[in-house]
């Protein structure tokens, strides 16, 4: 029997990629939507995937894990931004913390065990084991708690995943990548901070294959409790660097107006390096790689 998961965020970037290698892999693919989600990332696979839709309930959520009954809940969904305004609030605490609440409440009820949590590197400014850099981090950390609870009283497994910067083709996100190859095609200046801060970006594929290695642990039983891992390329560079690379990959200078924009509060000007690597992960794809897979797809010859 092919192994089944249930995945929440799947018509975002990171969810739809993670649907679309698990279906090649053979598991059954069952994904969480609202009524107002965009299932454009999902077209070559709606067939495939089993698409339930969340009301805002407890009530649908139960109905949704309960008619599933997953091996395993993928966690991807989240208002991901660490810049909103204050009409973002709801919205924000309702993806990172309701949303989340129900889904475990819902798992509990129907025996399922097995969780694959999304976290972020935004966790854990200056270093820290827990220090927000923004309200969405807080927030991310909120339903952590939350699972806890759930750790403590059942016999649920999970591992954490915290993310950084991924990036890589078909990113509808308005990610600095998309920005810089938006700035190549069209010539127009590109407004940045000083560019002194280090990303760590870690290529589409390598996030997703640390989702893939993250369910076979706990398919197999192997996983402890709560384990949290880093998805990192564990070799980060300035944005400056970044963009230095992306030129010579596209064989142009772009219009870049460093210092135009501040650093942000609380900018992670070196990102966390604390968190373990999940055994057996490694980043396959460096950023130079990245960037030439990344044109290749949009058709730009190197
Ligand atoms: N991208 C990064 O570089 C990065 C870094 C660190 C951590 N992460 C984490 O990685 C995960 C995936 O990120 P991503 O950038 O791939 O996401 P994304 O493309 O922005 O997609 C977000 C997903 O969350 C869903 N969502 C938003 N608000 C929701 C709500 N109130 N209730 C239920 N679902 C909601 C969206 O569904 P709808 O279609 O219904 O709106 C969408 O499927 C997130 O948990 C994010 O926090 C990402």
């Amino acid at each position: 029997m092919a192994p089944s998961v249930l995945i929440t965020g799947a018509s975002g970037y990171t969810g739809s990629r993670l649907a679309r290698r698990l279906l090649r892999d053979g598991w059954i693919v069952h994904v969480i939507a609202r009524p107002s989600s965009n299932l454009a990332p999902l077209t070559d696979m709606i067939d495939k995937v089993r698409v339930h839709y969340y009301q805002g309930t407890t009530e649908s959520m139960l109905r949704i894990v309960g008619e599933a009954k997953p091996d395993i809940v993928a966690h991807l969904a989240s208002f991901a931004s660490v810049t909103y305004r204050s009409q973002d609030i709801h919205a924000m605490l309702h993806s990172n913390v309701i949303f989340g609440a129900d889904l475990m409440e819902a798992m509990m009820r129907h025996k399922v065990y097995n969780l694959i949590n999304t976290g972020t590197f935004s966790q854990h400014y200056d270093h820290l084991p827990y220090n927000p850099n923004s309200l969405y981090a807080a927030s991310k950390q909120a339903f952590e708690d939350i699972a806890r609870y759930y750790l403590e009283s059942s016999p649920l497994r999970c591992i954490t995943l915290t993310l950084f910067d991924s990036y890589g083709p078909k990113d509808p996100r308005n990610k600095i990548v998309n920005l810089l190859y938006n700035a190549y095609v069209t010539g127009e200046p590109l407004a940045t901070t000083p560019g002194e801060q280090l990303l760590d970006m870690v290529y589409i594929d390598d996030v997703v294959q640390a989702y893939t290695l993250a369910a076979s642990r706990l398919l197999r039983g192997t996983a402890e409790p709560h384990e949290k891992y880093a998805v990192s390329s564990r070799n980060p560079l300035t944005l400056r660097r970044l963009v230095a690379l992306f030129e010579e990959e596209v064989g142009a200078k772009l219009k870049v107006v460093w210092g135009a924009k501040p650093y942000r509060e609380r900018e992670i000007m070196v990102p966390w390096t604390e968190g373990s690597l999940l055994p057996d992960w490694h980043p396959q794809v460096d950023i130079r790689t990245g960037i030439k897979l990344y044109l290749a797809d949009k058709g730009c010859a190197p």
